[in-house]
């Protein structure tokens, strides 16, 4: 099989798979692309594609551009970190961002129960006596030079974190224990990382902190900025009830209540597929109040639109 050298990461061969797909595997084969470091192939992650695109709240999206420029042939990329209530759009505007930059990115979920090879390499086995070797999203992100969003960081453990030091700060590189090579990233590789700020966090030390700046905070959209949020993630939405559920929103957002646009979006939704059933007019207001019932629960109620 030929290599094709890999314009954009040099020193880096390229090639795709699936021409010689052992068979049973063809599937997850076909369409991922190889590249070789240091004679060991890796299987590489493909990036994410999400249909949305980010509405209003362009300070944040300015902020977290500016913390990924390089303004100096000495400056470096900083690691910015994305906070907020969970269902602000922290996910959204990071891979917004990454778009907005013309580049790949790659969501990569952190949990409680991710482990170092998770976030680098991990070993998989194929066949008889046979290792493959697979790049996860983020160390796809590196070597291709797209933008990795560890998404909801505050997950994972400090072992794990403390895996990727070495890319967080000048060295930008990460080593792989298991397959026995160190990668270094690509110039134009970016990271973003998300935390909710709720409980389920681990505290993480200093040293993991300091790497992960500036820390950028994602807040409640002002009024006009969330019903267009709705429309954009609802464009079928029914007038009135993005209306409505706008609202909602905004009476619970001044009452310092966790509601998001997520929830909008949901209540939103249900309410309309609600009121699709319905055979008369008085549902809309009953669709609402079930679908705000079912999506929150009682107490929501009360931010329930009058009128
Ligand atoms: N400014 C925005 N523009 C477009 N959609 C948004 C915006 N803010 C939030 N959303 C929508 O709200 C929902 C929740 O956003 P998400 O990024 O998943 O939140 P988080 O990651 O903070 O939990 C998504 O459906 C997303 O499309
Ligand atoms: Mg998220």
């Amino acid at each position: 099989m030929q290599y094709r050298r890999d314009r954009a990461s040099p020193g880096v061969a390229t090639r795709r798979a699936g021409v010689r797909a052992p068979r049973g595997h063809g599937n997850q084969y076909n369409g991922s692309v190889i590249v070789e470091i240091d004679g060991v192939p890796l299987h590489l992650a493909h990036p994410d594609e999400i249909p949305v695109n980010w509405v209003g709240q362009e300070e944040v999206m300015r902020q977290l551009l500016a913390a990924w420029l390089v303004i100096d042939a000495q400056d470096l990329p900083m690691n910015p970190r994305l906070i907020g209530k969970p269902g602000v759009g922290k996910t959204t505007l990071a891979y917004a961002a990454a778009k907005r930059i013309g580049r790949e990115a790659y969501i990569m979920q952190a949990t409680v129960d991710t482990r170092p090879e998770d976030l680098i390499v991990q070993p998989v086995i194929e066949g008889a006596a046979r290792l493959r070797y697979v790049a996860s999203p983020l160390l796809t992100a590196m070597i291709r030079g797209g933008v990795a969003i560890l998404d909801e960081g505050n997950r994972m453990s400090e072992k794990s974190w403390a895996s990727l030091a070495p890319m967080l700060d000048t060295r930008r590189y990460v080593e792989s224990v298991v397959a026995g090579i160190k990668i270094k990233a690509h110039p134009q590789f970016r990271l973003v990382t998300t935390m909710n700020d709720d409980a389920s966090t681990f505290d993480l030390p200093e040293y993991i902190h300091s790497r992960l700046q500036p820390q950028i905070l994602i807040d409640f959209p002002e009024r006009d900025e969330e019903y267009q949020i709705l429309k954009e993630n609802l464009p079928f939405g029914e007038e009135r009830i993005l209306q409505y559920v706008t609202d909602f929103l905004q009476h619970a957002h001044a009452a310092d209540e966790r509601y998001t646009v997520r929830d909008g979006i949901n209540i939103a939704r249900f309410a309309m597929k609600l009121k699709s059933l319905a055979t008369d007019a008085v549902e809309e207001a009953r669709a609402l109040h079930l679908s705000i019932l079912e999506t929150l629960g009682e107490e929501a109620l009360r931010y329930f639109p009058r009128g």
